[in-house]
């Protein structure tokens, strides 16, 4: 498989469809780990908005009900932001690839955030669109507000070629720890907080690795 499939809406849109919203990462409940590093660092204003980037089926909605902020999602799949519009028809949502010029889009013009959150979806970013994301989360995030990613961890022996996992994608480049987050995002984030979960996803490569930014003023 190669990056531009990597970057095909339509492969995301796929899996929703044929799993019936029902991915198989989407584990039951929210994220904890997003809501107790969000929670810790986010601050407790009851006026924070928080954006969900690649929301998938919007399983990560009830962090911020749990924090009593305001959540808006985006993802670049029509078929998982239609789940999500039916599950939470009070929220916003927007249809949208997060690594296309924002200028003059209702998510561009929707900022920018307190939080800006993401569980999986850098991950499956290709490197080359890397630099893209990472502007977009700048814009999207206010100076001295919070991002955090959760990505698969990479950890020593970690096979991400293995096709036992998701047999759509090619993971080998899925994989991040704190040293590399620091060095992708260090000019506009400053890495505050990381930790890795071997439990959520047990048995599952090196864990899941969580990691919390501070937007630098
Ligand atoms: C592994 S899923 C995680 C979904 C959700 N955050 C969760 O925790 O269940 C990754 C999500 O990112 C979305 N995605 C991938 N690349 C994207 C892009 N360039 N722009 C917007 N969404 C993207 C996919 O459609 C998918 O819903």
């Amino acid at each position: 498989m190669t990056d531009k499939q990597l970057n095909d809406k339509s492969i995301w849109d796929e899996i929703y469809r044929k799993t019936e919203n029902k991915p198989g990462w989407d584990l039951p409940g929210a994220d904890p780990n997003m809501t107790d590093l969000i929670g810790k660092h986010g601050g407790k204003d009851d006026s924070m908005r928080i954006l969900d980037v690649g929301c998938g089926n919007g399983r990560n909605a009830p962090v911020a009900e749990s924090l009593g902020a305001a959540y808006c999602g985006t993802d670049f799949s029509s078929s998982a932001v239609a789940h999500c519009r039916e599950l939470y028809p009070d929220r916003d949502f927007y249809i949208q690839d997060i690594c296309a010029d924002l200028e003059g889009t209702e998510l561009g013009e929707s900022g920018p955030y307190d939080v800006v959150m993401d569980c999986g979806c850098f991950h499956a970013i290709p490197p080359q669109q890397r630099g893209a994301y990472i502007a977009n989360a700048a814009l999207l995030c206010r100076p001295g507000g919070l991002l955090v990613i959760g990505s698969w961890h990479r950890g020593e022996g970690v096979d991400g070629n293995d096709p036992q996992y998701y047999p759509y994608l090619y993971l080998s480049e899925w994989f991040f720890n704190a040293g590399d987050i620091e060095s992708l995002f260090g000019n506009t984030f400053e890495l505050i907080d990381s930790r890795v979960d071997r439990d959520v996803y047990p048995g599952m490569f090196d864990g899941f690795a969580y990691f919390a930014l501070r937007r630098c003023k």
